[in-house]
């Protein structure tokens, strides 16, 4: 007989606590040329997706990521190092499947990043935004199916998706830094074009301040766990505003590159700060 859900994740909670048997506190999702940020959490073990039973198996991208167990500031951590996005094909379920793994891992605050583009024209190539909200922009609510009554309820509660106590935190972080962290609404997308100008124009008028393609569908499931989500875009572009500019992966991939420094500090000490 085919697998439940819960019993997948149960099976790969289980390989993994045989690979690191230790309890995690927290989860990390490193987005698009976030990836250095590994750097930061002292590697206690690696595992490749490709090991995991039940994780999804790439077929996309020429080679696949792996979770990253260890600690940071003080905290045991798990990170995703490359994250499963809808338009590589995955189902909804698929592009969740770790972070609900995650939460049989003990994992209690979850940090996403991710790379976006700008529709709010105060922002700048390079910003870093905390998302205070979010929009599903036509991206499937994972959710969609028969309930997982042991995660949560069938109709959970959003109004809170990213927590504001970790908000807080976050600004006084930046603060103290001389960052000058933006806050907003995250729109997310299917993608994998980027917007047309009128899209762009659209998710600006809808309340938009960036867009981008992951994100929402991991904060919908970590909400319905329970998890207290905290997360964050680097502003990699801002949409296509005259009718010169293009939008590239490159120009994308290198601007997250260029503020990943300031992410990573906002995060270490947000970490350092989780009691
Ligand atoms: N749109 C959607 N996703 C993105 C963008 C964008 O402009 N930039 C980075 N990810």
């Amino acid at each position: 007989m085919q697998k439940t859900t819960i019993e997948k994740i149960r099976e790969t909670a289980s390989f993994l606590q045989s690979q690191y048997s230790t309890a995690v506190e927290v989860g990390i999702v490193l987005g698009s040329g976030l990836g250095n940020f590994t750097r930061e959490i002292t590697v206690e073990k690696e595992v490749p997706y490709t090991d995991i039973p039940h994780f999804p198996v790439s077929t996309v991208q020429g080679h696949s990521g792996k979770l990253i167990f260890g600690e940071l500031a003080g905290k045991k951590v798990v990170a995703m190092a490359g994250r499963f996005h809808y338009y590589e094909g995955y189902t909804p379920e698929e592009v969740v499947f770790p972070v609900r793994v995650m939460h049989l891992l003990g994992v209690k605050t979850l940090l996403l990043s991710n790379a976006a583009g700008a529709v709010n024209t105060d922002y700048e190539v390079g910003d870093i935004m905390i998302i205070r909200d979010h929009i599903s922009f036509f991206t499937p609510n994972p959710l969609v199916g028969k309930n997982i009554e042991e995660f949560g309820p069938r109709f959970p509660d959003m109004s809170e998706p990213y927590r504001k106590d970790l908000i807080e935190k976050a600004k006084n972080i930046g603060k103290k830094h001389g960052y000058d962290l933006k806050e907003g609404v995250y729109v997310g997308v299917t993608g994998p074009t980027f917007e047309t100008r009128a899209e762009y124009r659209l998710i600006h008028a809808v309340g938009g301040d960036v867009v981008g393609m992951s994100t929402v569908q991991e904060n919908i499931v970590a909400v319905h766990m329970g998890m207290a989500v905290f997360a964050a875009s680097v502003v990699t572009d801002l949409g296509i505003r005259d009718e010169e500019n293009v939008i590239t992966h490159e120009e994308v991939l290198a601007a997250a590159k260029e503020a990943e420094p300031k992410l990573a500090t906002l995060f270490r000490e947000l970490v350092a700060s989780l009691s």
